[in-house]
Parts: structure tokens; sequence; C-alpha cells
């Protein structure tokens, strides 16, 4: 694939495929995994990752269809990415991590917690999914797009046709406007309408009142581990938010142990693009503050 205006990432063999990862920081230092979410890929963490590497062994892979990853032929439900992590995870040898993560990647955060205590040594995230009980919990602002996307016909004919994930989505839920030349890189991975099935198949999945039934059960599960877990949390909101208002922060917060929240500011949903510098010196600090450490020693493939 060529991919103006970024690196040519390298790429692990998993399941038969490739997925494709950023590296950065000494490599005997603990592993911070950074998980993105829908359309984006490890390139939406290429401003964070540079702070958070003087302190640990970052790793920031590209979900399987996307980014620079392999797309094999699958229905790109939430438990294929799970699948896929999970094999890359085990390809690269890594047995334990702190999580940082946006949008699915906190989905998948949180079900990697749930199934293997002991793997999340800490968890930072923004714009969670969680099981919404009503499609009144959905952003107003998005909520008609978002039912359109679910409607058979109608979605693939929006997502598929016109990649609007790519096209509306992405840059509506940005307070700056990305340049062409961060749209050209977050449009290279779907050319074709095949090509933007992954981009159609999470909103989809998305949990949201009662359906699809085994992504909300499997939310509601991850999401009980989540608040019985003690591993260290760092919850960063903006305002207005989109899947996760102040208002559902703060109320989610309480029911959290050991949750710091750091507020960024004006943001909606991609907030890695308008508080990169925020994120990553909160995550900074909040791992030397655990006592994680590393030695100077450093590689950077961004
Ligand atoms: C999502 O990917 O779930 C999402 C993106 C933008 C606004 C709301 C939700």
């Amino acid at each position: 694939m060529t991919v103006p205006f970024d690196v040519v990432l390298p790429r692990l063999e998993v399941l038969g495929s490739a997925m494709a990862y950023r590296e950065a920081g000494d490599p005997d230092a603990p592993v911070v995994l950074f998980l993105h979410g829908n359309p984006t890929s490890s390139y939406i963490w290429r401003n964070v990752i540079p702070l958070v590497a003087p302190v640990a062994h970052c790793l920031a892979p590209d979900l399987i269809g996307f980014g620079q990853s392999g797309k094999p032929d699958l229905e790109y439900r939430f438990f294929d990415h799970a699948r896929y992590l999970d094999a890359f995870l085990a390809n690269a040898g890594i047995s334990s991590a702190f999580v940082v993560a946006q949008d699915w990647g906190t989905a998948l955060a949180f079900h990697l917690a749930a199934r293997r205590p002991g793997f999340v040594r800490g968890l930072a995230f923004m714009e969670f999914t969680w099981p919404m009980p009503d499609w009144n919990d959905f952003h107003a602002d998005a909520r008609e797009t978002f039912q359109q996307f679910r409607t058979p016909g109608i979605g693939e004919q929006l997502i598929l046709e016109r990649n609007a994930f790519v096209e509306q989505v992405l840059p509506a839920s940005t307070i700056r406007k990305l340049t062409d030349e961060e749209m050209a890189v977050y449009r290279a991975p779907f050319p074709t309408p095949a090509s933007r099935r992954p981009t159609w198949r999470f909103p989809n999945d998305l949990p949201i009142a009662g359906e699809p039934a085994d992504v909300y059960a499997a939310m509601e599960h991850a999401h009980h581990a989540l608040a019985q877990s003690s591993y260290p949390k760092l919850l960063f909101t903006a305002t207005p938010g989109a899947l996760v208002s102040p208002a559902v922060a703060r109320r989610f917060v309480e029911k959290l142990k050991d949750c710091q929240v750091v507020e960024l500011g004006a943001g909606i949903h991609y907030l890695q693009e308008d508080h990169p510098e925020a994120i990553g010196g909160a995550v900074n600090e909040w791992l030397v503050r655990l006592g994680i450490r590393s030695s100077p020693k450093q590689t950077l493939t961004l």
C-alpha cells in the first residue's frame, strides 16, 4: 500500500495476515500498548507516543483491516478484532502492558482486562464505548446518522459507497480541521467500497439498546470487571465529547477504583488530534508517578 505522508510501518504475521505497528522507546522498558478506534489507525497516536517513549516501550498496532494492516476476508466483528489483537500480542511476546485507548480501542482493552486478569497494569482511556441502555444515551448530534448507519441498505450506501466514516464522521468529530495530508493518511486504507467494510461494521456493533446482543453482553461483563478492578486508571474527558459527555464521565468515575480524571477542554471524539501534548504529557507523568522506569536508551519508529 502507498501511504502518503506517513512512514511505512513494520508488520507482524498474525493469523495468516499481517498487522502493522508503530514502536518507540526502550524495548526493555514496561510496555505501553496504544489501541485506536474507527476509522483511524496507530497514526492517531503519532503526536502522543513521542511524549510517552522516554519512559516506556510504546507499541501501537493498526487493528486488522485498518491502517497498514492486512484486510483478510472477515466479518470484522468486535470479536474478530479481539482475536487478532490477542494473536498480535502473543506473537509480539507481550504478556502485560499499560494500555492507552480510545473509542473501540477501549472496548478491546476492557474485554482484554476482563478475560486476562493481570495483563492490564494500568489503563488510560478516553471517548470509551459503554453499553448504552437507550438510544437517548447516544450523543444527540450523531444519533440520527448512526441510526442510518445501522439501517440495512442505507448504512452500506453511506459507509461503503460514500466512505462516510472517513469523509464525514472523522472531520466532524475534531475541533481543529485536519490537514489535507492527515486526511490523505486516514483515507489511504479505504480506497474501495469492499475495503471500507471494517468501518461499517464498528457502528453496527456499538452496544446500544441491547443490540447486537453478543457485543452488548460482552460489554456489560467487561464494564462490571472494570468496576471491580483495582489497577490504576486515567480518564481523559472533553466538552462536549461524543460517546462520553462530561456528565457521563462524572457518573462513571464514581463507580471506579483508582481513577484520576484529566479534563482536556474542548473536544468531540478524536481527542488525540486536538490534545496530543496534554494526553502524552499526562500519560508520561502518570506512568512516572506509578513508578515505571526505563533506561535512557531509545528507538523511534514513528
Ligand atoms: C464512534 O466511532 O463510535 C463514534 C464516532 C464519532 C462520534 C460518535 C461515535
